[in-house]
């Protein structure tokens, strides 16, 4: 008998299932160097540490609000004008615990069971799964190199014409391969969503890892599309668990009351931690240098390992390669390449069940003397 529900049964991120088993690699005293899963080698900034060892040894660690300490909601919407000169009322800021949770907020407060909600090919793994359990279609659009990996107002057209979508979620920079939306087709891709009545749900998580491609968000064009944002990537704050949504006005206290019955609220010393990083940029700049020195590495040296096939590498910390001519189950290459020589990648089955097998990702959120020793191991495992 099955006595578990249909519903939860969810398809495993290899990227984590990878990192598992890397780390039982590393317990048993093998070197292991990590490009699989996607967090900063680096620590999380010391403003943000000491506020949050302050909090602690206050210890008035209570529930918040459920939509988050006011006083980093207005802080969220003042990053919003000090980036892109927009005002955006604090009332429209979520507090959540990383995107993830707002991703889970989001498909509830704004779909109904059944509903079709499309996302791209490759994306990040998590959407489909996470719709699929709350009972949503998740609809596939497979990007080619053609539209440079993103969909564009035709090919939504096309899927609406065929499901009905109610909602597109989208993240540029993209994870696996780093590709962004230029801001003229993000533009005309909020356009068509709004002429088609689909909600753009847009994942900007990646913002503040850009090496020179323009970057706008999705509130630039219309304060109609959800945008998700996180403290985990360019703050260096994945395990503290939060992030932020910002939603048109009218959606705030549905997405109160969903906190509410959900989570109570967003853990406390992470909200105190949070709202201090927005004064790290300077150490985060430094961190960003970093992995923009490990991107200019990987791309001058993976084309001589055969690896030179790549997605457009415009921002976030990863490099999407083509290893077709190697493999056709990238899922065993990373498998065997970890045994082989404790090298963790990703392979692209996580984000593409059609191209995936002959994809994988590296992540270069390490630091610089790991990501050069992992690229003269792979050399020495290829040839
Ligand atoms: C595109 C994208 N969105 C969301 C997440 C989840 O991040 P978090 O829940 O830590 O904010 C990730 C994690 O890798 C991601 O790559």
């Amino acid at each position: 008998m099955n006595d578990l529900s249909k519903r939860s049964v969810i398809a495993p991120i290899q990227a984590i299932d990878l990192m598992t088993a890397a780390f039982d690699l590393q317990r048993k005293g093998r070197s292991v160097i990590h490009m699989a899963v996607g967090q900063p080698a680096a620590p999380t900034p010391w403003v943000v540490r000491e506020a949050a060892e302050r909090a602690v040894r206050d210890g008035k660690i209570g529930y918040t609000e459920a939509l988050g300490i006011p006083s980093l909601r207005e802080r969220i919407a003042c990053y919003y004008a000090e980036t892109h000169g927009l005002e955006i009322a604090p009332d429209r800021v979520v507090v959540t615990t990383g995107s993830s949770g707002a991703f889970n907020l989001a498909f509830l407060a704004l779909f109904d069971v059944g509903d079709n909600v499309a996302l791209p090919a490759p994306g990040y793994p998590a959407y489909r799964n996470i719709l699929k359990t709350l009972g949503l279609g998740a609809i596939e659009i497979p990007t080619t190199e053609d539209t440079r990996w993103t969909i564009t107002p035709d090919m939504l057209a096309e899927a609406h014409a065929r499901h009905d979508l109610k909602g597109l979620i989208l993240a540029s920079p993209n994870n696996p391969n780093g590709t962004m939306i230029a801001p003229k087709d993000l533009a005309a891709i909020v356009e068509a969503c709004k002429r088609l009545g689909i909600r753009l749900i847009m994942d900007e998580i990646y913002h503040g890892l850009v090496y020179g491609f323009p970057t706008e968000t999705a509130l630039s064009f219309s304060d109609e599309v959800v945008v998700i944002n996180s403290f985990s990537k360019y703050y260096c704050m994945t395990g503290w668990r939060i992030g932020w949504m910002v939603v048109p006005e009218r959606f705030t206290r549905t997405l109160e009351c969903l906190s509410q019955n959900l989570s109570l609220c967003v853990n406390a010393v992470a909200q105190i931690a949070g709202q201090a990083a927005f004064d790290a940029t300077e150490e985060l700049e430094q961190v960003k240098a970093g992995y923009a020195a490990n991107r200019d590495l990987l791309l001058e040296r993976l084309p001589s390992l055969g690896l030179g096939k790549l997605h457009p590498a415009d921002g976030a910390f990863y490099l999407y390669a083509d290893v077709a001519h190697v493999t056709s189950d990238s899922m065993q290459f990373a498998r065997k390449l970890l045994q082989d020589t404790g090298v963790a990648v990703t392979p692209g089955i996580d984000f593409d069940s059609i191209l995936g097998p002959q994809h994988i990702r590296l992540s270069y959120a390490g630091s610089q003397r790991d990501v050069s020793e992992g690229l003269d191991r792979i050399e020495g495992w290829l040839k």
